[in-house]
């Protein structure tokens, strides 16, 4: 048992506190990480809003990364010391979707039950009350005990907190633009929505040779960040005129609409202003997560006779084993500069001023760092 520092919330909706709890040893198929970096992405507000039912009291935090401290029997030793990022979607690499390759879509991952494979957590407050880790990973702690199919070491000379934001932000959206929808060099590409993950999508898009890049924000400042991670051009959102938007991305693809948009926020109006946006053939991806039962509309005569398409693309398709060190890979070469994402450092008490930021929209992604 080891002693550790957490961000708690009791229930969703609930205001998180920092807590000491004890941290279980490693059972076989985990492994113990001390945490460098923990990003704060917009799932973890949906959970503090009560908008996401949760169970508690659990440890949030899904975007992270850290060096492993310990393994349980049967894990190969020479991982301790790694430096790993992590997954929030351990797949169990036995279901038939992870047999086809398809691990963002396992169904038999323990990640979405907040637990370990085994059903139970390592977590324990001081009473004896179990706490569980959000997406089995919790990352909002100094230390954490995660399934093995979780972390992906990184390679040589990856700062910590670009190693955290593959973890999510990045190989969301990244992975939208390379995995789900496969843009090819020279498409015209929309983002509506430019936090750290239509911000990836923007980097992907680049990534992959579009010719034309539409950055879409409320925010000023966040189309400037785009412009400078290879947005072309940008349409700034007048809240109530929804048209405005359309006509604004048809007016920078020369009134013919873009090939791809990718919709990186989760609110019904973008969503539909995605899919109206659509020349024919063009393609709709759905990045940004919705408050549950969410419902949108689309004409459907246009819709099927300009063979357009809608994408939903969770986790942007990704297999962390194999995306997250191409995408590391991808950062030391300079050509996805992930660390231009990081608005704001701060230690894990300031995660409430994190999350009021995040309310706001006025930073890309803030990153709680721990003590190496
Ligand atoms: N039109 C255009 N932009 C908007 C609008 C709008 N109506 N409303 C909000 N935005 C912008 C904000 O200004 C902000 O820049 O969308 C961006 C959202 O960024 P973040 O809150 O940082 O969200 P992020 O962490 O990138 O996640 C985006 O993906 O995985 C999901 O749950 C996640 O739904 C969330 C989405
Ligand atoms: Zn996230």
């Amino acid at each position: 048992m080891r002693e550790i520092e957490a961000v708690v919330i009791e229930r969703a909706g609930a205001e998180p506190a920092v807590e000491r709890l004890g941290l279980d040893d490693p059972h076989p198929g985990e492994v113990r990480v001390r945490m460098s970096a923990s990003g704060v992405c917009h799932s973890d507000l949906h959970v503090r809003e009560g908008h996401w039912e949760r169970p508690g009291p659990i440890v949030m935090g899904h975007e992270g990364a850290g060096v492993v401290e310990a393994v349980g029997d049967g894990i190969d030793p020479r991982l301790v010391g790694r430096q790993v990022a992590l997954s929030w979607y351990a797949p169990c690499l036995r279901c038939r979707e992870c047999q086809q390759g398809r691990q963002w879509l396992c169904t038999g991952s323990p990640s979405l039950r907040h637990r370990q494979a085994d059903g139970t957590t390592r977590l324990v407050r001081r009473d004896g009350t179990p706490v569980l880790a959000y997406l089995s990973i919790g990352t909002m702690a100094s230390a954490q005990v995660v399934p093995v199919s979780a972390v992906v070491p990184m390679p040589e000379g990856v700062p910590s907190q670009v190693a955290a934001l593959i973890g999510c932000a990045v190989s969301t959206g990244v992975g939208a633009v390379v995995n789900t929808a496969r843009i090819h060099a020279g498409s015209t590409v929309a983002v509506i929505g430019l936090g750290g993950v239509g911000l990836s999508c923007v980097m992907g898009a680049a990534l992959a040779g579009a010719r034309r890049i539409i950055a879409v924000d409320l925010k000023r400042a966040k189309i400037d960040l785009a412009g400078e991670l290879g947005a072309t051009h940008w349409v700034q959102v007048d809240p109530d005129n929804p048209q405005g938007t359309v006509d604004g991305i048809r007016a920078a693809t020369g009134d013919h609409g873009p090939d791809f948009v990718f919709e990186a926020i989760g609110l019904r109006a973008t969503i539909e202003q995605a899919i109206e946006v659509l020349p024919p053939g063009g393609t709709a991806v759905l990045v940004g997560l919705t408050r549950f039962e969410e419902r949108v509309s689309l004409e459907a005569f246009p819709f099927v006779d300009g063979g357009r398409r809608v994408l939903g693309s969770n986790y942007g398709s990704t297999v962390a084993a194999v995306d997250f060190p191409r995408y590391a890979e991808a950062y030391l070469a300079g050509r996805l500069p992930i660390d231009r994402l990081v608005g704001r450092r701060i230690r894990l008490a300031d995660v409430e001023s994190a999350f009021d930021h995040l309310r706001t929209g006025d930073i890309a992604r803030q990153v709680i760092l721990f003590d190496e």
